[in-house]
Protein backbone atom coordinates (compact mmCIF):
# COMPACT_ATOMS: atom_id res chain seq x y z
CA UNK A 1 0.00 0.00 0.00
CA UNK A 2 1.91 3.47 -0.64
CA UNK A 3 1.67 6.41 1.83
CA UNK A 4 -0.92 7.73 0.57
CA UNK A 5 -2.74 4.42 0.82
CA UNK A 6 -2.47 4.22 4.17
CA UNK A 7 -5.44 2.64 6.24
CA UNK A 8 -8.17 5.01 7.28
CA UNK A 9 -7.42 4.36 11.04
CA UNK A 10 -3.88 4.47 10.72
CA UNK A 11 -4.46 7.58 8.64
CA UNK A 12 -6.45 9.62 11.45
CA UNK A 13 -4.36 8.35 14.44
CA UNK A 14 -6.98 9.89 16.60
CA UNK A 15 -8.30 7.18 19.45
CA UNK A 16 -11.78 7.42 18.13
CA UNK A 17 -13.89 4.35 17.46
CA UNK A 18 -13.45 2.97 14.11
CA UNK A 19 -12.74 5.42 10.85
CA UNK A 20 -13.99 2.90 8.27
CA UNK A 21 -13.21 -0.64 7.44
CA UNK A 22 -9.78 -2.24 7.38
CA UNK A 23 -8.05 -1.76 4.27
CA UNK A 24 -10.76 1.50 3.45
CA UNK A 25 -8.60 4.29 1.43
CA UNK A 26 -9.49 7.81 2.00
CA UNK A 27 -11.18 9.41 -1.17
CA UNK A 28 -8.93 11.97 -2.90
CA UNK A 29 -11.76 14.47 -1.42
CA UNK A 30 -10.38 13.72 1.72
CA UNK A 31 -7.48 14.47 1.11
CA UNK A 32 -7.98 17.78 -0.34
CA UNK A 33 -9.88 18.74 2.90
CA UNK A 34 -7.10 18.23 5.36
CA UNK A 35 -4.67 19.66 3.24
CA UNK A 36 -6.48 23.22 2.33
CA UNK A 37 -5.47 25.26 5.07
CA UNK A 38 -8.90 25.90 6.83
CA UNK A 39 -10.62 25.70 3.32
CA UNK A 40 -8.17 28.52 1.57
CA UNK A 41 -6.23 25.85 -0.74
CA UNK A 42 -5.33 27.98 -3.80
CA UNK A 43 -8.30 29.81 -4.26
CA UNK A 44 -6.72 32.94 -4.39
CA UNK A 45 -4.51 31.99 -7.29
CA UNK A 46 -7.08 29.87 -9.17
CA UNK A 47 -9.53 33.31 -8.93
CA UNK A 48 -6.72 35.85 -10.51
CA UNK A 49 -5.16 33.27 -13.09
CA UNK A 50 -6.26 34.83 -16.58
CA UNK A 51 -5.67 31.55 -18.12
CA UNK A 52 -8.62 30.00 -17.56
CA UNK A 53 -12.55 30.47 -16.83
CA UNK A 54 -12.26 27.42 -14.74
CA UNK A 55 -10.60 27.59 -10.85
CA UNK A 56 -7.61 24.75 -10.32
CA UNK A 57 -8.83 21.33 -10.24
CA UNK A 58 -8.45 20.81 -6.07
CA UNK A 59 -9.65 24.22 -5.43
CA UNK A 60 -13.15 23.09 -7.26
CA UNK A 61 -14.03 20.65 -4.51
CA UNK A 62 -12.88 23.88 -1.93
CA UNK A 63 -15.38 26.22 -3.43
CA UNK A 64 -17.97 24.43 -2.73
CA UNK A 65 -17.83 25.00 1.09
CA UNK A 66 -17.97 28.59 0.78
CA UNK A 67 -21.50 28.13 -1.56
CA UNK A 68 -20.34 28.21 -4.71
CA UNK A 69 -20.00 25.68 -8.04
CA UNK A 70 -17.99 25.42 -10.84
CA UNK A 71 -20.31 25.07 -13.60
CA UNK A 72 -20.60 24.93 -17.43
CA UNK A 73 -23.23 25.81 -19.62
CA UNK A 74 -23.53 22.47 -21.50
CA UNK A 75 -25.98 24.03 -24.19
CA UNK A 76 -23.13 25.18 -25.77
CA UNK A 77 -20.50 22.77 -25.09
CA UNK A 78 -19.92 21.44 -28.46
CA UNK A 79 -19.91 25.04 -30.05
CA UNK A 80 -17.27 25.95 -27.98
CA UNK A 81 -15.16 22.67 -28.85
CA UNK A 82 -15.79 22.96 -32.24
CA UNK A 83 -14.27 26.43 -32.03
CA UNK A 84 -11.34 25.42 -29.45
CA UNK A 85 -12.28 27.38 -26.74
CA UNK A 86 -12.79 26.14 -23.27
CA UNK A 87 -15.89 25.10 -22.15
CA UNK A 88 -18.19 28.66 -20.78
CA UNK A 89 -17.22 28.16 -16.93
CA UNK A 90 -19.62 30.15 -14.66
CA UNK A 91 -20.23 29.61 -11.17
CA UNK A 92 -23.35 28.78 -9.03
CA UNK A 93 -23.73 30.83 -5.77
CA UNK A 94 -26.06 29.47 -3.00
CA UNK A 95 -26.84 31.40 0.07
CA UNK A 96 -27.10 30.11 3.85
CA UNK A 97 -30.77 31.36 4.41
CA UNK A 98 -31.65 29.11 7.52
CA UNK A 99 -35.73 29.08 6.98
CA UNK A 100 -35.53 30.77 4.42
CA UNK A 101 -36.18 34.64 5.07
CA UNK A 102 -35.28 37.51 3.54
CA UNK A 103 -35.84 40.80 4.91
CA UNK A 104 -37.49 43.45 1.70
CA UNK A 105 -33.78 45.26 2.31
CA UNK A 106 -32.58 41.95 1.22
CA UNK A 107 -34.52 40.89 -1.77
CA UNK A 108 -34.07 44.45 -3.47
CA UNK A 109 -30.09 43.83 -2.67
CA UNK A 110 -30.47 39.88 -4.47
CA UNK A 111 -32.59 41.22 -7.44
CA UNK A 112 -29.84 43.98 -7.64
CA UNK A 113 -26.88 41.37 -7.57
CA UNK A 114 -28.75 39.27 -9.99
CA UNK A 115 -29.32 41.36 -12.37
CA UNK A 116 -25.68 42.49 -12.09
CA UNK A 117 -23.36 39.47 -11.65
CA UNK A 118 -25.69 36.86 -12.83
CA UNK A 119 -28.28 35.35 -15.68
CA UNK A 120 -30.78 37.68 -14.10
CA UNK A 121 -32.94 34.70 -12.65
CA UNK A 122 -33.33 34.52 -9.15
CA UNK A 123 -33.95 30.41 -8.40
CA UNK A 124 -35.81 29.34 -5.23
CA UNK A 125 -34.14 25.78 -4.38
CA UNK A 126 -35.61 23.17 -2.76
CA UNK A 127 -34.21 23.68 0.77
CA UNK A 128 -35.91 27.14 1.08
CA UNK A 129 -32.60 29.02 -0.49
CA UNK A 130 -31.63 31.01 -3.41
CA UNK A 131 -29.44 30.02 -6.22
CA UNK A 132 -27.87 32.48 -8.78
CA UNK A 133 -26.34 30.90 -12.12
CA UNK A 134 -23.97 31.75 -14.48
CA UNK A 135 -21.46 34.17 -12.83
CA UNK A 136 -18.12 34.70 -14.33
CA UNK A 137 -14.78 34.18 -12.25
CA UNK A 138 -14.36 37.39 -12.10
CA UNK A 139 -17.60 38.27 -11.01
CA UNK A 140 -17.56 36.26 -7.82
CA UNK A 141 -16.07 38.34 -5.47
CA UNK A 142 -18.21 41.24 -6.10
CA UNK A 143 -21.46 39.17 -5.70
CA UNK A 144 -19.82 38.29 -2.36
CA UNK A 145 -19.21 41.62 -1.44
CA UNK A 146 -22.39 42.99 -2.31
CA UNK A 147 -24.05 40.03 -0.83
CA UNK A 148 -21.97 40.76 2.25
CA UNK A 149 -23.14 44.35 2.42
CA UNK A 150 -26.45 43.06 2.38
CA UNK A 151 -25.68 41.02 5.66
CA UNK A 152 -26.04 37.53 2.98
CA UNK A 153 -23.59 34.87 2.82
CA UNK A 154 -23.27 31.72 1.04
CA UNK A 155 -20.82 29.76 3.78
CA UNK A 156 -21.15 26.29 4.09
CA UNK A 157 -24.27 26.20 1.25
CA UNK A 158 -22.17 23.51 -0.36
CA UNK A 159 -19.49 21.05 1.14
CA UNK A 160 -19.57 18.35 3.34
CA UNK A 161 -20.71 20.95 6.41
CA UNK A 162 -23.65 21.29 7.55
CA UNK A 163 -26.33 22.72 4.63
CA UNK A 164 -28.90 25.04 4.69
CA UNK A 165 -31.62 24.07 7.52
CA UNK A 166 -34.99 23.85 6.59
CA UNK A 167 -37.77 24.74 8.53
CA UNK A 168 -41.82 24.34 7.98
CA UNK A 169 -42.52 27.88 6.46
CA UNK A 170 -45.54 28.73 7.08
CA UNK A 171 -46.57 31.66 9.67
CA UNK A 172 -49.75 30.52 10.56
CA UNK A 173 -48.87 26.62 11.11
CA UNK A 174 -48.49 27.21 15.04
CA UNK A 175 -48.74 30.09 17.02
CA UNK A 176 -44.65 29.29 18.10
CA UNK A 177 -43.64 29.44 14.35
CA UNK A 178 -40.90 32.21 15.09
CA UNK A 179 -39.79 30.19 18.36
CA UNK A 180 -39.49 26.80 15.99
CA UNK A 181 -38.07 29.02 12.96
CA UNK A 182 -35.81 30.42 15.53
CA UNK A 183 -34.03 26.65 16.08
CA UNK A 184 -33.13 26.87 12.25
CA UNK A 185 -31.12 30.12 12.91
CA UNK A 186 -29.40 28.32 16.37
CA UNK A 187 -28.71 25.44 14.48
CA UNK A 188 -26.90 27.03 11.42
CA UNK A 189 -24.83 29.08 13.46
CA UNK A 190 -23.90 26.12 15.88
CA UNK A 191 -22.51 24.19 12.86
CA UNK A 192 -20.77 26.86 10.95
CA UNK A 193 -17.10 26.04 10.18
CA UNK A 194 -14.57 28.40 12.49
CA UNK A 195 -11.91 29.36 9.41
CA UNK A 196 -12.55 32.55 8.55
CA UNK A 197 -10.95 31.83 5.10
CA UNK A 198 -14.47 33.10 3.66
CA UNK A 199 -13.75 36.14 4.59
CA UNK A 200 -10.36 36.32 3.66
CA UNK A 201 -10.79 35.23 0.31
CA UNK A 202 -14.05 36.57 -0.68
CA UNK A 203 -13.88 40.30 1.59
CA UNK A 204 -10.21 40.41 1.47
CA UNK A 205 -10.32 40.10 5.34
CA UNK A 206 -6.15 40.13 6.01
CA UNK A 207 -4.98 36.80 7.38
CA UNK A 208 -4.43 36.72 10.74
CA UNK A 209 -0.42 35.90 11.05
CA UNK A 210 -1.29 33.55 13.76
CA UNK A 211 -3.49 30.81 13.61
CA UNK A 212 -6.35 32.04 16.22
CA UNK A 213 -8.26 30.37 18.61
CA UNK A 214 -11.18 31.61 17.09
CA UNK A 215 -10.25 28.88 14.13
CA UNK A 216 -9.90 26.01 15.95
CA UNK A 217 -13.00 23.78 14.75
CA UNK A 218 -13.75 21.04 17.47
CA UNK A 219 -16.78 20.29 15.24
CA UNK A 220 -15.08 20.23 11.87
CA UNK A 221 -11.47 19.83 12.53
CA UNK A 222 -9.96 19.79 10.03
CA UNK A 223 -11.01 17.02 7.75
CA UNK A 224 -15.11 18.26 7.88
CA UNK A 225 -17.89 15.57 7.34
CA UNK A 226 -17.38 12.50 5.24
CA UNK A 227 -20.63 14.22 2.87
CA UNK A 228 -22.95 17.26 3.07
CA UNK A 229 -25.14 16.97 6.34
CA UNK A 230 -28.89 18.33 5.86
CA UNK A 231 -31.15 19.13 8.44
CA UNK A 232 -34.83 20.14 8.27
CA UNK A 233 -37.44 21.46 11.28
CA UNK A 234 -40.85 20.34 10.24
CA UNK A 235 -43.85 21.62 12.57
CA UNK A 236 -47.04 19.24 12.24
CA UNK A 237 -49.56 18.61 10.81
CA UNK A 238 -47.13 19.91 7.70
CA UNK A 239 -44.51 18.61 6.39
CA UNK A 240 -43.72 21.13 3.67
CA UNK A 241 -39.93 20.83 4.51
CA UNK A 242 -40.19 16.90 4.04
CA UNK A 243 -38.53 16.45 7.15
CA UNK A 244 -37.38 12.94 6.79
CA UNK A 245 -35.50 13.20 3.77
CA UNK A 246 -32.63 15.00 6.13
CA UNK A 247 -29.59 13.49 7.66
CA UNK A 248 -30.91 15.21 10.97
CA UNK A 249 -34.93 16.09 11.03
CA UNK A 250 -36.37 17.77 13.99
CA UNK A 251 -40.48 17.38 14.05
CA UNK A 252 -41.72 20.08 16.77
CA UNK A 253 -43.42 18.55 19.79
CA UNK A 254 -46.29 21.53 20.58
CA UNK A 255 -47.96 21.00 24.06
CA UNK A 256 -50.49 23.41 25.40
CA UNK A 257 -49.13 26.10 23.25
CA UNK A 258 -45.53 25.85 24.22
CA UNK A 259 -42.74 24.30 22.26
CA UNK A 260 -41.44 20.92 24.67
CA UNK A 261 -39.18 19.73 22.07
CA UNK A 262 -38.75 17.46 19.26
CA UNK A 263 -38.83 14.57 17.48
CA UNK A 264 -35.38 13.62 16.38
CA UNK A 265 -34.99 11.55 13.40
CA UNK A 266 -31.34 10.83 11.54
CA UNK A 267 -30.43 9.00 8.58
CA UNK A 268 -32.60 10.63 5.84
CA UNK A 269 -31.18 11.02 2.20
CA UNK A 270 -32.58 10.45 -1.03
CA UNK A 271 -29.45 10.04 -3.67
CA UNK A 272 -28.62 6.92 -5.23
CA UNK A 273 -26.82 5.48 -8.07
CA UNK A 274 -28.09 4.23 -11.69
CA UNK A 275 -26.18 0.65 -11.50
CA UNK A 276 -25.01 0.86 -8.57
CA UNK A 277 -27.80 -1.87 -5.87
CA UNK A 278 -25.40 -0.27 -2.95
CA UNK A 279 -26.75 3.24 -3.21
CA UNK A 280 -30.33 3.66 -2.20
CA UNK A 281 -32.91 6.56 -1.45
CA UNK A 282 -34.00 6.56 2.88
CA UNK A 283 -35.95 8.15 4.73
CA UNK A 284 -34.99 9.24 8.27
CA UNK A 285 -35.92 7.12 11.65
CA UNK A 286 -37.36 8.71 14.32
CA UNK A 287 -35.24 7.89 16.95
CA UNK A 288 -36.83 9.52 20.21
CA UNK A 289 -38.02 12.74 21.96
CA UNK A 290 -35.73 15.69 23.01
CA UNK A 291 -36.46 18.31 24.86
CA UNK A 292 -35.85 22.33 23.91
CA UNK A 293 -32.37 22.30 26.13
CA UNK A 294 -31.09 19.16 24.61
CA UNK A 295 -32.16 19.65 21.35
CA UNK A 296 -28.77 21.52 20.16
CA UNK A 297 -26.49 19.28 21.88
CA UNK A 298 -28.39 15.78 20.36
CA UNK A 299 -27.98 17.66 16.81
CA UNK A 300 -24.38 18.30 17.09
CA UNK A 301 -23.59 14.95 18.97
CA UNK A 302 -25.24 13.55 15.55
CA UNK A 303 -23.19 15.47 13.22
CA UNK A 304 -19.81 14.46 15.20
CA UNK A 305 -21.06 10.77 14.78
CA UNK A 306 -21.14 10.89 11.38
CA UNK A 307 -17.91 12.55 11.37
CA UNK A 308 -16.10 9.82 13.22
CA UNK A 309 -18.28 6.98 11.61
CA UNK A 310 -18.88 7.73 8.36
CA UNK A 311 -17.56 6.01 5.39
CA UNK A 312 -14.38 8.49 3.70
CA UNK A 313 -13.19 6.29 1.47
CA UNK A 314 -16.38 6.09 -1.15
CA UNK A 315 -18.18 8.82 -1.29
CA UNK A 316 -21.17 7.36 -2.96
CA UNK A 317 -21.20 5.45 0.54
CA UNK A 318 -20.63 8.23 2.88
CA UNK A 319 -24.10 9.95 3.73
CA UNK A 320 -25.13 9.28 7.20
CA UNK A 321 -28.07 6.56 6.17
CA UNK A 322 -24.88 4.20 4.98
CA UNK A 323 -23.41 5.10 8.80
CA UNK A 324 -26.63 3.71 10.10
CA UNK A 325 -26.34 0.54 7.95
CA UNK A 326 -22.75 0.25 10.26
CA UNK A 327 -23.76 1.20 12.99
CA UNK A 328 -27.10 0.12 13.20
CA UNK A 329 -30.38 1.84 14.51
CA UNK A 330 -29.65 1.11 17.57
CA UNK A 331 -26.70 1.87 17.80
CA UNK A 332 -26.75 5.14 16.25
CA UNK A 333 -28.51 5.42 19.26
CA UNK A 334 -26.61 4.21 22.07
CA UNK A 335 -23.59 6.30 20.44
CA UNK A 336 -25.35 9.73 20.60
CA UNK A 337 -26.59 8.99 24.17
CA UNK A 338 -23.28 8.15 25.14
CA UNK A 339 -21.73 11.58 23.93
CA UNK A 340 -25.01 13.74 24.79
CA UNK A 341 -24.67 12.21 28.38
CA UNK A 342 -28.50 11.92 28.30
CA UNK A 343 -31.09 9.19 27.12
CA UNK A 344 -33.28 9.91 24.54
CA UNK A 345 -37.13 9.81 25.59
CA UNK A 346 -40.00 8.14 24.17
CA UNK A 347 -41.01 9.26 20.74
CA UNK A 348 -44.04 11.94 21.40
CA UNK A 349 -46.96 11.70 18.60
CA UNK A 350 -47.08 13.57 16.12
CA UNK A 351 -49.29 13.34 12.59
CA UNK A 352 -48.38 14.98 9.10
CA UNK A 353 -51.68 15.18 6.58
CA UNK A 354 -49.43 17.03 4.09
CA UNK A 355 -46.75 18.61 2.14
CA UNK A 356 -48.54 21.40 0.59
CA UNK A 357 -47.96 24.96 0.65
CA UNK A 358 -51.16 27.18 1.13
CA UNK A 359 -51.64 29.68 -1.24
CA UNK A 360 -53.48 32.86 -1.81
CA UNK A 361 -53.91 35.26 1.10
CA UNK A 362 -53.81 34.10 4.55
CA UNK A 363 -53.76 35.80 8.43
CA UNK A 364 -51.53 34.10 10.85
CA UNK A 365 -52.40 34.21 14.55
CA UNK A 366 -51.04 37.89 15.31
CA UNK A 367 -53.62 39.14 12.75
CA UNK A 368 -50.43 39.71 10.28
CA UNK A 369 -51.28 38.60 6.54
CA UNK A 370 -49.18 36.56 3.75
CA UNK A 371 -49.73 35.87 0.51
CA UNK A 372 -48.25 32.47 -1.27
CA UNK A 373 -47.10 32.78 -4.59
CA UNK A 374 -46.66 29.92 -6.82
CA UNK A 375 -43.36 30.02 -8.53
CA UNK A 376 -42.79 27.02 -11.53
CA UNK A 377 -39.78 25.51 -9.63
CA UNK A 378 -38.53 28.18 -7.98
CA UNK A 379 -37.64 30.62 -11.41
CA UNK A 380 -38.03 34.38 -10.22
CA UNK A 381 -37.83 36.20 -13.59
CA UNK A 382 -40.00 38.17 -15.93
CA UNK A 383 -41.00 36.22 -19.07
CA UNK A 384 -43.71 35.79 -21.31
CA UNK A 385 -46.22 33.93 -18.25
CA UNK A 386 -45.73 37.61 -16.05
CA UNK A 387 -42.99 40.14 -14.65
CA UNK A 388 -42.60 38.38 -11.38
CA UNK A 389 -39.54 39.61 -10.57
CA UNK A 390 -41.04 42.81 -11.17
CA UNK A 391 -43.35 42.09 -9.49
CA UNK A 392 -41.42 41.30 -5.76
CA UNK A 393 -39.05 44.08 -6.73
CA UNK A 394 -41.93 46.54 -6.48
CA UNK A 395 -43.45 44.76 -3.63
CA UNK A 396 -39.82 44.57 -1.61
CA UNK A 397 -39.48 47.97 -2.39
CA UNK A 398 -42.59 49.43 0.05
CA UNK A 399 -40.76 47.88 2.89
CA UNK A 400 -43.64 46.04 3.98
CA UNK A 401 -43.34 42.78 4.01
CA UNK A 402 -40.74 40.12 4.54
CA UNK A 403 -40.09 37.15 2.27
CA UNK A 404 -40.31 33.86 3.06
CA UNK A 405 -39.18 30.91 0.90
CA UNK A 406 -40.87 26.95 1.28
CA UNK A 407 -39.52 23.86 0.49
CA UNK A 408 -41.73 23.73 -2.30
CA UNK A 409 -39.58 26.36 -4.12
CA UNK A 410 -42.01 29.27 -3.64
CA UNK A 411 -42.73 32.60 -1.97
CA UNK A 412 -44.60 33.65 0.50
CA UNK A 413 -45.22 37.40 0.67
CA UNK A 414 -44.63 37.93 4.65
CA UNK A 415 -45.34 39.84 7.96
CA UNK A 416 -48.04 42.28 6.07
CA UNK A 417 -49.63 44.70 8.52
CA UNK A 418 -53.37 44.89 8.50
CA UNK A 419 -52.75 48.61 7.45
CA UNK A 420 -50.27 47.68 4.83
CA UNK A 421 -51.93 45.30 3.21
CA UNK A 422 -53.88 47.06 0.60
CA UNK A 423 -50.79 48.26 -0.69
CA UNK A 424 -49.10 45.18 -1.01
CA UNK A 425 -52.45 43.94 -2.19
CA UNK A 426 -52.59 46.48 -5.25
CA UNK A 427 -49.47 45.17 -6.09
CA UNK A 428 -50.53 41.71 -6.30
CA UNK A 429 -53.53 42.02 -8.82
CA UNK A 430 -51.30 44.93 -10.43
CA UNK A 431 -49.01 42.19 -11.64
CA UNK A 432 -51.97 39.34 -11.67
CA UNK A 433 -49.75 37.15 -8.77
CA UNK A 434 -53.19 35.85 -7.87
CA UNK A 435 -54.67 34.80 -10.81
CA UNK A 436 -50.93 33.49 -11.88
CA UNK A 437 -51.28 31.70 -8.08
CA UNK A 438 -55.45 30.94 -8.55
CA UNK A 439 -54.77 30.03 -12.25
CA UNK A 440 -52.28 27.03 -11.88
CA UNK A 441 -53.50 23.28 -11.77
CA UNK A 442 -53.22 21.43 -8.63
CA UNK A 443 -50.82 18.97 -9.99
CA UNK A 444 -48.72 22.41 -11.35
CA UNK A 445 -48.95 23.37 -7.86
CA UNK A 446 -47.50 20.59 -6.11
CA UNK A 447 -44.91 19.40 -8.18
CA UNK A 448 -40.97 20.51 -8.19
CA UNK A 449 -38.38 20.01 -10.60
CA UNK A 450 -34.82 20.27 -9.74
CA UNK A 451 -32.34 22.48 -11.93
CA UNK A 452 -30.52 19.77 -14.05
CA UNK A 453 -30.09 21.47 -17.65
CA UNK A 454 -27.79 23.60 -18.70
CA UNK A 455 -25.73 24.08 -15.40
CA UNK A 456 -25.81 20.73 -13.31
CA UNK A 457 -22.84 18.97 -14.54
CA UNK A 458 -24.75 15.98 -13.30
CA UNK A 459 -27.83 15.95 -15.44
CA UNK A 460 -28.62 13.11 -17.60
CA UNK A 461 -32.18 14.93 -18.50
CA UNK A 462 -33.55 18.01 -18.75
CA UNK A 463 -35.90 19.28 -15.28
CA UNK A 464 -36.98 22.23 -14.33
CA UNK A 465 -37.01 23.27 -18.17
CA UNK A 466 -39.16 20.54 -19.71
CA UNK A 467 -41.31 19.63 -16.62
CA UNK A 468 -43.54 22.86 -17.26
CA UNK A 469 -44.32 21.30 -20.85
CA UNK A 470 -44.95 17.61 -19.55
CA UNK A 471 -47.35 19.09 -16.84
CA UNK A 472 -49.39 20.99 -20.03
CA UNK A 473 -49.62 17.26 -21.67
CA UNK A 474 -50.49 15.59 -18.30
CA UNK A 475 -53.28 17.55 -17.46
CA UNK A 476 -55.52 16.51 -20.09
CA UNK A 477 -55.11 12.98 -19.34
CA UNK A 478 -55.86 13.97 -15.74
CA UNK A 479 -59.36 15.90 -16.77
CA UNK A 480 -60.48 12.91 -19.06
CA UNK A 481 -60.42 10.98 -16.01
CA UNK A 482 -61.99 13.41 -13.98
CA UNK A 483 -58.86 13.90 -12.03
CA UNK A 484 -57.86 17.32 -12.09
CA UNK A 485 -58.38 18.91 -8.57
CA UNK A 486 -56.47 15.55 -7.46
CA UNK A 487 -53.04 17.10 -5.45
CA UNK A 488 -50.87 14.71 -6.66
CA UNK A 489 -47.29 15.62 -5.31
CA UNK A 490 -45.50 14.70 -9.17
CA UNK A 491 -41.44 16.15 -8.48
CA UNK A 492 -38.50 15.18 -11.15
CA UNK A 493 -35.32 15.27 -11.23
CA UNK A 494 -32.48 14.84 -14.23
CA UNK A 495 -30.29 11.90 -12.35
CA UNK A 496 -31.29 9.94 -9.21
CA UNK A 497 -29.07 12.61 -6.62
CA UNK A 498 -32.75 13.79 -6.18
CA UNK A 499 -32.39 17.27 -5.86
CA UNK A 500 -36.00 17.83 -6.31
CA UNK A 501 -36.81 15.23 -3.74
CA UNK A 502 -38.29 12.92 -6.77
CA UNK A 503 -37.64 9.53 -4.49
CA UNK A 504 -39.94 11.18 -1.80
CA UNK A 505 -42.98 11.90 -4.53
CA UNK A 506 -46.39 9.94 -5.44
CA UNK A 507 -45.21 10.57 -8.97
CA UNK A 508 -41.13 10.41 -9.35
CA UNK A 509 -39.14 10.89 -12.51
CA UNK A 510 -35.72 10.82 -12.40
CA UNK A 511 -33.56 11.22 -15.65
CA UNK A 512 -31.80 7.95 -17.03
CA UNK A 513 -30.67 9.42 -20.41
CA UNK A 514 -31.27 12.84 -22.42
CA UNK A 515 -35.39 12.46 -23.00
CA UNK A 516 -35.74 9.22 -20.35
CA UNK A 517 -36.79 9.21 -17.57
CA UNK A 518 -37.50 6.17 -14.84
CA UNK A 519 -40.60 6.20 -13.45
CA UNK A 520 -41.31 5.51 -9.68
CA UNK A 521 -44.88 5.02 -8.11
CA UNK A 522 -46.17 4.87 -4.55
CA UNK A 523 -44.64 7.32 -2.35
CA UNK A 524 -47.27 8.51 0.24
CA UNK A 525 -48.94 12.34 0.30
CA UNK A 526 -47.21 13.11 3.78
CA UNK A 527 -43.64 12.45 2.68
CA UNK A 528 -43.40 9.11 5.39
CA UNK A 529 -43.05 6.51 2.50
CA UNK A 530 -40.67 6.85 -0.73
CA UNK A 531 -41.98 5.53 -3.96
CA UNK A 532 -40.48 2.50 -6.20
CA UNK A 533 -39.50 2.25 -9.34
CA UNK A 534 -42.28 1.03 -12.23
CA UNK A 535 -40.84 1.32 -15.07
CA UNK A 536 -37.63 2.23 -16.68
CA UNK A 537 -36.14 4.85 -19.52
CA UNK A 538 -39.27 5.74 -20.56
CA UNK A 539 -39.72 8.70 -23.21
CA UNK A 540 -42.61 11.53 -23.39
CA UNK A 541 -44.71 8.96 -25.22
CA UNK A 542 -44.10 6.06 -23.26
CA UNK A 543 -44.48 8.17 -20.01
CA UNK A 544 -47.87 9.49 -21.14
CA UNK A 545 -49.06 6.48 -22.16
CA UNK A 546 -47.96 4.81 -18.62
CA UNK A 547 -49.88 7.72 -17.00
CA UNK A 548 -52.95 7.65 -18.61
CA UNK A 549 -53.70 4.01 -17.93
CA UNK A 550 -52.43 4.25 -14.19
CA UNK A 551 -55.04 6.99 -13.80
CA UNK A 552 -57.59 5.25 -15.71
CA UNK A 553 -57.59 2.49 -13.38
CA UNK A 554 -56.97 5.13 -10.19
CA UNK A 555 -60.28 6.77 -11.17
CA UNK A 556 -62.46 3.68 -11.68
CA UNK A 557 -61.00 1.50 -8.27
CA UNK A 558 -59.77 3.65 -5.41
CA UNK A 559 -61.30 3.77 -2.07
CA UNK A 560 -63.10 6.86 -0.98
CA UNK A 561 -60.43 9.30 -0.18
CA UNK A 562 -57.49 7.27 -1.29
CA UNK A 563 -54.66 9.21 -2.93
CA UNK A 564 -52.91 8.34 -5.83
CA UNK A 565 -49.55 7.61 -4.04
CA UNK A 566 -51.45 5.21 -1.56
CA UNK A 567 -53.53 3.27 -4.61
CA UNK A 568 -50.34 2.83 -6.80
CA UNK A 569 -48.84 1.50 -3.50
CA UNK A 570 -51.63 -1.18 -2.92
CA UNK A 571 -51.91 -1.52 -6.92
CA UNK A 572 -49.06 -2.21 -8.39
CA UNK A 573 -45.99 -1.96 -5.90
CA UNK A 574 -46.95 -4.30 -3.45
CA UNK A 575 -49.20 -6.73 -5.75
C1 LIG B 1 -25.05 12.79 -4.29
C2 LIG B 1 -26.08 13.57 -4.25
C3 LIG B 1 -26.16 14.95 -4.83
C4 LIG B 1 -25.28 15.64 -5.61
C5 LIG B 1 -23.93 15.20 -6.14
C6 LIG B 1 -25.89 16.92 -5.87
C7 LIG B 1 -25.33 17.90 -6.66
C8 LIG B 1 -25.97 19.04 -6.98
C9 LIG B 1 -25.54 20.00 -7.96
C10 LIG B 1 -24.30 19.87 -8.82
C11 LIG B 1 -26.42 21.00 -7.95
C12 LIG B 1 -26.34 22.25 -8.77
C13 LIG B 1 -27.29 22.22 -9.88
C14 LIG B 1 -27.45 23.59 -10.46
O1 LIG B 1 -27.95 24.45 -9.76
O2 LIG B 1 -27.06 23.81 -11.62
C15 LIG B 1 -27.42 20.71 -6.98
C16 LIG B 1 -28.49 21.50 -6.69
C17 LIG B 1 -29.32 21.28 -5.61
N1 LIG B 1 -29.37 20.18 -4.82
FE1 LIG B 1 -28.23 18.60 -5.03
N2 LIG B 1 -27.08 16.98 -5.22
C18 LIG B 1 -27.29 15.80 -4.58
C19 LIG B 1 -28.39 15.43 -3.84
C20 LIG B 1 -29.33 16.33 -3.36
C21 LIG B 1 -30.46 16.01 -2.54
C22 LIG B 1 -30.83 14.61 -2.08
C23 LIG B 1 -31.12 17.17 -2.28
C24 LIG B 1 -32.36 17.46 -1.46
C25 LIG B 1 -33.13 16.59 -0.92
C26 LIG B 1 -30.41 18.21 -2.95
C27 LIG B 1 -30.75 19.53 -2.94
C28 LIG B 1 -30.33 20.40 -3.88
C29 LIG B 1 -30.91 21.68 -4.04
C30 LIG B 1 -31.98 22.31 -3.18
C31 LIG B 1 -30.28 22.23 -5.14
C32 LIG B 1 -30.58 23.58 -5.71
C33 LIG B 1 -31.34 23.49 -6.97
C34 LIG B 1 -32.72 22.95 -6.87
O3 LIG B 1 -33.55 23.50 -6.15
O4 LIG B 1 -32.98 21.95 -7.56
N3 LIG B 1 -29.33 17.67 -3.60
N4 LIG B 1 -27.13 19.51 -6.40
S1 LIG C 1 -30.89 15.85 -9.24
FE1 LIG C 1 -29.12 15.50 -10.50
S2 LIG C 1 -29.57 16.70 -12.33
FE2 LIG C 1 -30.88 17.49 -10.75
S3 LIG C 1 -29.74 19.22 -9.89
FE3 LIG C 1 -29.34 17.39 -8.64
S4 LIG C 1 -27.45 16.58 -9.42
FE4 LIG C 1 -28.28 17.96 -10.99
Amino acid sequence: MSEQNQNIDEELGLPLPRRGNKGEVLSPVERIKTASDGLRGTLKESLTSQLTGALYEDDQSLIKFHGMYQQDDRDRREERTAKKLEWLFSYMIRLRLPGGFLTPEQWVALHEVAGKHSTGTIKITTRQTVQLHGILKSHIKPTISDFNLAKLDSIAACGDVNRNVTCSAHPNESEIHEEVFAFADKISVMALPKTRSYYEIWLDEEKLAEKTETEDDPLYQDRYLPRKFKIGIAIPPNNDVDVLTNDVGLIAVIENNKLIGFNIAAGGGLSSTHGNPNTYARLATVLGFVTVEQTLKAVYEVITTQRDYGNRSDRKLARLKYTIDRLTVEGLKEELEKRCGFKLAEIKPYRFTSRKDHYGWKKNHQGKWYFTLFLENGRVLDDELGAMKTALLEIAKTGKANFRFTGNQNVIIADVMEADKPAIEKLVKEFKLDEHTANAGALRKNAIACVAFNTCPLALAEAQRYLPTLIDKIEPLLAKHGLQDDEIILRMTGCPNGCGRSPAAEIGFVGTAYGQYNLHIGGDREGERLNTKYKDNLNEEEILTTLDELFEVYAKERNSGETFGDFSQRKWILN
